[in-house]
C-alpha cells in the first residue's frame, strides 16, 4: 500500500478478518499507585480481581474471532504490565524493544524484550523513548508514530531504520490521549478511526490528507477511551461504553463487539492498551 493508494482509496466496505497474534499479560498484580496520565488516581479504590474478569472477558473475546492469544507471566511490583501493547512494536517478524518515560514502567522493557526474543523474533534494541504499540500503529505500509508525551521524535527516526517503512509524525496536544492508541485506531490497511482534537493542526491536516474517509470520533466515545480498540479489518474489539462510535463502526460494515474495562480504564488503559500484536514476516512480501 502506498501513500497514494492510501491517499486515493474510497470509502470501503470492511473486508474480510484477519487472523491475528496477540501477546497479553493478566493483570495479577495491577492496581493504581502512581500516577504517571491524568486517568490515574492513586487514591481511588481499585478492584484487582473485577479487574481480572474483565480482562479474561477480553481474552475470550479474541479467542471467541479465532485469533491466538500468547501470555507473559506478569511480574510483581509492576502494575502497568498489563499494558502489553506498550511493550514493544512488532512488526514482520522484527521487533524494536521498549524505553518507559517513567522510571516505574522500566521493568518492563526487559521482560517482553525477552519474552519476544524466545518467542523468536528479532529484537531491536531501543534507542530512545519509545512506549511500542502504545504510540506507534502500522496501518497499510505505513507506520503511524505519536509523540508530544511519551515517545520521543527521535525515536520516530530510528523506527524507520529498523522497519524500513515510511513514518508519519503526529504530535499529539491532550494529556488525557497521551499514547497514540487513545486518540486514533486502525481498523484496517486503508481506514482509521480518530479524535482530530487530540491532535496538532498540522497533524489534523496530515491525517485528512492520508484517510479522507476516516472515521471521526467524539470527544463523548474518546473520554470512555472508545479510540483504544482492535480491529482484525472486520471486528473491531472496543469499550462498551463507546456506543456513538461502535453505531458509526457498524454503519461502515464492521462488526463491534462491546468489552467493559472499567477497571483497567482507572489507569488509563483499554483494549488496545492490553494487546501487543504479534506480527510474523509475511511469506508474500
Ligand atoms: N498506566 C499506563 C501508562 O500510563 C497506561 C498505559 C496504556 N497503554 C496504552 N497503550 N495506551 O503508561
Amino acid at each position: 500500500m502506498t501513500l497514494d493508494a492510501i491517499a486515493t482509496s474510497g470509502r470501503t466496505p470492511a473486508g474480510p478478518p484477519r487472523n491475528r497474534h496477540y501477546l497479553m499479560c493478566r493483570p495479577t498484580y495491577f492496581t493504581v499507585e502512581y500516577a504517571i496520565n491524568p486517568w490515574m488516581d492513586p487514591a481511588a479504590p481499585i478492584d484487582t480481581a473485577l479487574a481480572l474478569r474483565q480482562w479474561e472477558t477480553l481474552r475470550q473475546t479474541y479467542l471467541d474471532l479465532g485469533h491466538t492469544v500468547d501470555e507473559i507471566e506478569p511480574l510483581p511490583g509492576l502494575p502497568d504490565m498489563v499494558f502489553a501493547a506498550n511493550g514493544a512494536t512488532v512488526l514482520d517478524g522484527r521487533a524494536l524493544a521498549v524505553q518507559f518515560r517513567d522510571p516505574e514502567r522500566a521493568d518492563e522493557a526487559p521482560a517482553y524484550a525477552g519474552w519476544l526474543d524466545r518467542a523468536g523474533f528479532e529484537v531491536h534494541e531501543a534507542k530512545h523513548v519509545n512506549e511500542g504499540e502504545g504510540d506507534i500503529l502500522p496501518v497499510g505500509g505505513l507506520l503511524l508514530a505519536g509523540t508530544g508525551f511519551r515517545t520521543s521524535h527521535a525515536a520516530h527516526a530510528h523506527l524507520q531504520e529498523v522497519f524500513g517503512r515510511p513514518v508519519i509524525t503526529l504530535q499529539l496536544v491532550d494529556p488525557r490521549f497521551y499514547h497514540l492508541d487513545t486518540a486514533l485506531c486502525v481498523l484496517d490497511d486503508t481506514t482509521v478511526a480518530y479524535l482530530p482534537v487530540a491532535f496538532s493542526p498540522g497533524s489534523r491536516a496530515v491525517l485528512r490528507r492520508l484517510f479522507p474517509d476516516a472515521v471521526l470520533a467524539t470527544m463523548a466515545d474518546a473520554e470512555v477511551l472508545g479510540l483504544n480498540a482492535v480491529s482484525d479489518g472486520r471486528h473491531v474489539v472496543l469499550p462498551a461504553q463507546a456506543t456513538g462510535l461502535s453505531a458509526a463502526l457498524r454503519e461502515r460494515g464492521y462488526d463491534t463487539i462491546g468489552v467493559d474495562l472499567s477497571e483497567l480504564r482507572k489507569a488509563g488503559g483499554g483494549p488496545k492498551c492490553c494487546t501487543l500484536v504479534l506480527r510474523e514476516r509475511e511469506a508474500t512480501k
